[in-house]
């Protein structure tokens, strides 16, 4: 970590030079240490850099080609115009996701490779999307811990040394068996017992450290399960919420991999992707915190397959629990408390239950159709 060595090298020399140092001291001279290019004086703060220069956002998503990331893109494409917005990720991208805007290739474990896009590119806003997601990163915890824990140092440091807004997400997952589960407020005992809910915690803890020593202007939201029609999720205890509507339109059947009562909080994925850019529009000021719930419905296997079976009476939904998933849900939060998202920056959901099971099937409707017309 390049900047934080720099860094701390610098700090030490100023308070050797500092006449009768103490905490004070430090603490002025580091906050006069800037990450930016510009020197940045001591009086000034990041959220001032990076304020002005997000009315017109140069965004990078890194690991755009996940569940999550190509809706994002298309969202803040049509805000922000289509060549404000880069989407990377490690993986080739599919024909369409290449022609509907810029994409490029990043590891986010290649620092250099990571600053040269940002500059090169005058980079103002960053999310961070790559990860490996809960199910995957327990079935390989060394990558998981490089790609979700050193990767996140890598982008920390981008971020502070070039004065961009970060957002990174977090998850239900940051929690675990010894958190309050019903409702799970946004402060309470965090004590996760998978490396993905680990490293989730660590980029709280670490993007709200840069927060108050370097002005760093970090946001989060932990996100539920997310919910999609046209993307694929990528290895969470979740998946099953989505897997459903596609084994249901295909098949008529669904063998689901945790118990039917257990309850998880969830969210489609437009409601997700709309909280996503309010945190990031909201003024610094309405933010009381920088790590926040979000929350929309909370279900059981059972409660979503009775809804399906309103619209799809002859759906048969069988249970075969896995119990590496079926472990990790049960420490995690069954209903998420996301009252000061609703009372900071106005966060308000849309879609409960009913309305995401059409939107759902509404979708495949479509495709199928479209299908048979073809
Ligand atoms: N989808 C959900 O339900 C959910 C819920 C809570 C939080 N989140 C968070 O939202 C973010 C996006 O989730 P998603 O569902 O789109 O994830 P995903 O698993 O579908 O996609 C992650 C992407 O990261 C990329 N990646 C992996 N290693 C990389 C590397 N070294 N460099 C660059 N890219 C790399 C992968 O190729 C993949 O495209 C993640 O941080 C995840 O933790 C997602």
């Amino acid at each position: 970590m390049p900047v934080i060595r720099t860094l701390s090298k610098v700090a030490q020399q100023a308070l050797l030079g500092t006449p009768g140092c103490g905490c004070q001291p430090l603490t002025v001279a580091v906050r006069s240490i800037s990450f930016s290019p510009r020197q940045v004086t001591s009086d000034a703060s990041f959220h001032s850099v990076s304020f002005s220069e997000t009315d017109h956002p140069k965004v990078l998503i890194t690991g755009g080609l996940g569940q999550l990331g190509v809706g994002l893109a298309k969202l803040l494409r049509k805000r922000f115009g289509k060549n404000n917005v880069i989407l990377s990720d490690i993986r080739k991208p599919s024909s369409n996701v290449y022609h509907s805007g810029p994409f490029i290739y990043s590891d986010i474990l290649d620092y250099k490779n990571l600053r040269e896009i940002v500059v090169n590119n005058r980079i103002t806003w960053l999310v961070h999307y790559s990860a490996l997601l809960s199910a995957v990163g327990e079935a390989n915890v060394a990558l998981a811990r490089s790609v979700n824990i050193t990767g996140l140092h890598n982008i920390l440091d981008i971020a502070a040394e070039h004065g961009l807004r970060l957002f990174v997400p977090s998850t239900i997952g940051a929690f675990g068996p010894t958190s309050p589960r019903n409702p799970t407020p946004d402060l309470c005992v965090q004590r996760p017992r998978t490396i993905y809910g680990v490293s989730k915690v660590h980029a709280e803890l670490m993007g709200e450290y840069y927060h108050h020593r370097y002005g760093l202007d970090f946001r989060c939201l932990r996100y539920p399960g997310i919910i999609s029609a046209d993307s694929q999720p990528g290895g969470g205890t979740t998946d099953y919420a989505v897997q459903i509507f596609h084994d249901a339109i295909k098949t008529g059947k669904f063998e689901c991999n945790l118990k039917p009562d257990t309850r998880l909080p969830m969210m489609y994925i437009d409601d997700c992707l709309r909280a996503t850019l309010e945190v990031m529009e909201a003024p610094a000021d309405t933010l009381s915190m920088r790590t926040y719930n979000i929350n929309a419905m909370s279900f059981t296997p059972e409660e979503l397959a009775q809804e399906l079976q309103k619209q799809m009476p002859e759906l048969e939904v069988t249970y075969d629990v896995d119990h590496v998933r079926q472990a990790i849900a049960d420490s995690w939060p069954m209903n998420f408390d996301d009252s000061n998202a609703r009372k900071d920056w106005g966060w308000k959901h849309d879609y409960d239950l009913p309305e995401l099971v059409q939107t759902m099937l509404n979708y495949f409707g479509a495709e199928t159709r479209m299908a048979r017309a073809n």
